[in-house]
Order: C-alpha cells, then sequence, then structure tokens
C-alpha cells in the first residue's frame, strides 16, 4: 500500500534481457551521503542520488531538521552541511516509510543531540526489532524509548552525554555498526564496534573520504568522538542490489545478454556474483574503477544453465538483500540449493523466507522454508498468482521469475518497489520482461 494506492504486477512469460542499462543509485550509500552531508561541515555534492522513497525519507528527515538541500534533481542533490552541532529540533516526528537503514542509523545520530525526537514509520518498520540499537546505544549512556515489543516509535531524549563503548555484535548487520559509529561521533572516548562477520563498509569509507579518521583492522572498527567532518563530492554508483534482480533474470532467460553499466562492486556487496558464479552463471566485469572511494565496474551477465548449491554460509551477509532474487535463480537451477545461516532474512521488510517459499509454492516449486534459510529443489515455473507483502524485492524477484515461467505470473502489493527501485517497470520492461503495472 502506497497511501490507499495497491498496485500489482503482472508479467507475461518468456523473453530475455538484452541491451546496455544503468539501475538506480545505491540505496545504502544514498541514505549515508545525506546524513553525513548534513553533519559535515561545508557544501556536499551528490550525483547518482536514489530517488527512491527510502532515501528521500532521509532527505526529508534533515530537512526537517533544518538542513539545507537542494534537489534531488536528477539524481544531483547538494546538501549544506550544519556541523556536527547544527542540527535543529524537528517540529514532528521523523516518518522514515518503510526504510529500517533511516531508523536505525538516525537513532545512533539522534542520540548525540541536544534536542528530543521521535521516529515513526510504517506498519512493517514499526515491527522490526530496534532492540539491537537501542540496547548498545543505552549502555553508552543514550536515553531511547521503545515499545514493550522492542519497536518502534523511538522515543529519542536529547542532550545525554553519550560515552564510548567497545562493542561485540550478536549479528552481523551493518546497520548496527553504522548506528553505533554515529553516535561515536558524539561519544567522549573511542567507540569500537566488533563483527561476528564483514558487512556493508560505506559508514567507515565515507567518514575516511570526509576525512574523519576511521581504523578499520579484522573484524574492528574505532573512531573517537569529537572531531569534524569535511564535505566532499559524492559519486552514488548503481545499485548492486537493484542489479541482482537483472543478474538473475538474465542467467535464467535464454537468449539473454545484458550490460549493467557502473554497478558498485564493493566486495562487502558482491555475494551475489559470487554465489550466482558457484551457481554456474556467465558474468563478467570490466572497466573496474574507484569512485568516491567505492570499486564500480559494468556487469555483462549472459545466459548460463544454473546447478544448485550449497550457498557458503560466509557470503550470507555480503549477499543479505539479494535472497529473493538468488531464489528465483535456485529455483530455476538444476538439481537441489540449500541457504543455511539466514535468519536474519525473517526480519527484514517482510519474513522473506516465509513470504519467497510461499510464492515459490503458488508457482510448483518445491521450496521448503527452515528456520535460518530454505532448501528449493530446481524444477518448472508454473504461472501463478503471488502475494509480495509490500516487500519491494520479493515483487521484484518474482517478476524476473516469469522469464521461465509457463505462464503469467500475477504480483500484489508492488508499491514498496519505489522505495529501492524508482522506474523498475519502465527499465525491465525496455530490457525486455513483457511486464505491467
Ligand atoms: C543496510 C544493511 C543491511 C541491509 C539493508 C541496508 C545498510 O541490513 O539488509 O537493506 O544500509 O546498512 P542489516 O545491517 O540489518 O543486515
Amino acid at each position: 500500500m502506497k497511501g490507499q494506492q495497491t498496485i500489482r504486477f503482472q508479467v507475461q512469460p518468456g523473453g530475455s534481457l538484452r541491451g546496455r542499462i544503468r539501475v538506480p543509485g545505491d540505496k545504502s550509500i544514498s541514505h549515508r551521503s545525506i546524513m553525513l552531508g548534513s553533519i559535515a561541515e561545508g557544501t556536499t555534492g551528490i550525483s547518482g542520488f536514489l530517488e527512491g522513497e527510502d532515501s528521500l525519507a532521509t532527505l526529508k528527515a534533515f530537512r526537517a531538521m533544518g538542513v539545507q538541500i537542494e534537489g534531488p534533481d536528477n539524481g544531483r542533490v547538494v546538501v549544506h552541511g550544519v556541523g556536527l552541532h547544527g542540527l535543529r529540533e524537528p517540529l514532528h516526528p521523523l516518518d522514515l516509510g518503510n526504510s529500517g537503514t533511516s531508523m536505525r542509523l538516525l537513532s545512533g545520530l539522534l542520540a548525540g543531540q541536544g534536542f528530543d525526537t521521535e521516529l515513526v514509520g510504517d506498519s512493517s518498520l514499526m515491527s522490526r526489532p530496534m532492540r539491537r540499537v537501542t540496547g548498545p546505544l543505552a549502555q553508552m549512556g543514550a536515553e531511547i524509548a521503545t515499545t514493550d515489543a522492542g519497536t518502534a516509535p523511538l522515543k529519542i531524549r536529547g542532550g545525554r552525554r553519550l560515552r564510548a563503548i567497545d562493542y561485540q555484535m550478536p549479528v552481523a548487520s551493518a546497520q548496527v555498526k553504522s548506528c553505533l559509529l554515529l553516535a561515536g561521533l558524539y561519544a567522549d572516548g573511542r567507540t569500537c564496534v566488533h563483527e561476528p562477520a564483514p558487512t556493508r563498509d560505506h559508514t567507515e569509507r565515507m567518514l575516511k573520504g570526509m576525512a574523519y579518521a576511521v581504523s578499520c583492522s579484522a573484524g574492528v572498527v574505532c573512531l573517537d568522538g569529537g572531531g569534524r567532518l569535511a564535505a566532499a563530492s559524492i559519486d552514488v554508483p548503481a545499485d548492486i542490489s537493484s542489479a541482482a534482480f537483472f543478474l538473475v533474470g538474465a542467467s535464467i532467460a535464454p537468449g539473454s545478454d545484458l550490460l549493467l553499466e557502473h554497478v558498485g562492486v564493493n566486495p562487502t556487496r558482491t555475494g551475489i556474483l559470487e554465489i550466482l558464479k558457484l551457481m554456474g552463471a556467465d558474468i563478467e566485469l570490466s572497466n573496474p574503477r574507484e569512485v568516491g572511494g567505492e570499486p564500480v565496474a559494468d556487469v555483462r551477465v549472459r545466459s548460463a544453465p544454473l546447478r544448485g548449491i550449497d550457498i557458503p554460509v560466509e557470503q550470507v551477509p555480503l549477499a543479505i538483500d539479494e535472497f529473493p532474487a538468488l531464489f528465483i535463480a535456485a529455483a530455476c537451477a538444476d538439481g537441489r540449493t540449500l541457504l543455511t545461516g539466514a535468519e536474519e532474512l525473517r526480519v527484514k521488510e517482510s519474513d522473506r523466507i516465509q513470504v519467497m517459499a510461499d510464492g515459490l509454492q503458488a508457482l510448483g516449486v518445491a521450496a521448503q522454508p527452515t528456520p535460518d534459510g530454505m532448501l528449493i529443489h530446481g524444477g518448472p515455473l508454473t504461472g501463478g498468482s503471488v502475494n509480495s507483502h509490500g516487500d519491494h524485492r520479493i515483487a521484484m524477484s518474482f517478476a524476473m521469475a516469469a522469464l521461465r515461467a509457463s505462464g503469467p505470473i500475477g504480483i500484489d502489493d508492488c508499491a514498496n518497489v519505489d522505495t529501492s527501485f524508482p522506474g523498475f517497470v519502465e527499465l525491465a520492461g525496455r530490457a525486455g520482461l513483457a511486464i505491467e503495472a
């Protein structure tokens, strides 16, 4: 649901994906560009910004805290930074829509402000676990109230003095790590976050790009509070998580040959490439370059017969948003694919294990959900009707499944595709998917 509007995708079976396309900007980097640009000193120019509802929710939140932000205009945004202590109290609760990244990162940043704030969101966001951030923030001296279930609204008390902590994260989460680093900017002393497995490091890279000293060594990242951020220019690469639908679609649809331009290939995000290659996908990277501290490449994908695999557990955090798409690849592969160690999927925008298993079964696929993953036997896909439960990545994954289905696929509750991938229907249509909204 988007307001009162529900959107259904209808996708005709068959076809192939061909040509050159550029998917929209990286969501994680877009959020961070607004957050860090706002608390930097000077003017940060951003290009390639994702004009999706999630990153726009972050942008609006900082405008509501007095930051002058121009744009977005064709991916260009100009943020007039107010410095670490220049934010102002918003007049209303900050509504972060569907965006877990906005809520979790902001909770850390706002715990260090001199004013109170309240964070709210849509029904999905208001049911997601927030104790993973409010717990360690409380250890730093923050005061944040949640519901008894540990969910939003988050009521953050300002004017608290934060002290640094040395924190061992129980789950591999870039959102928790980033939240604590942002709180650490405001804390007395050195904040260190230990991660049980590598997670995306865009916050660390961007802080360094803004001349803030961050020390990273195996499994731990530290920074000292009380420094200053210098404005920078940020070029946001295309989002590999959005490219993922096309990587899977082109792999499974015979006759496909697609070039995805300017894709972010930060090694903490490339689990999708590694897993698809293990399954036999034909993926080639060219023109590797570094843009604003982030590695970028063009990615060519051609159709190839896929085989089922046991997904290596160390790849899970590096592909955490790509499993809905990977489950479609597994359904089209020869043999069985087993995912384990991915219980986090149950607390994403939807319960991605259950919702994907239900949808796959509706299309005739032998998909068996487990507490921490899924067992999928590849085989023919029928057409049918599936429900995305308002989860953008599930909607786009089932759209790609039609490339290999024997009948049309209808997908309900697709309005949230705009949170991460505005223009998906048009772009997928241009590449060769027979999709209508
Ligand atoms: C994100 C981190 C991941 C990911 C989310 C974006 C980020 O969440 O699923 O879509 O931008 O830091 P977790 O850190 O909770 O795994």
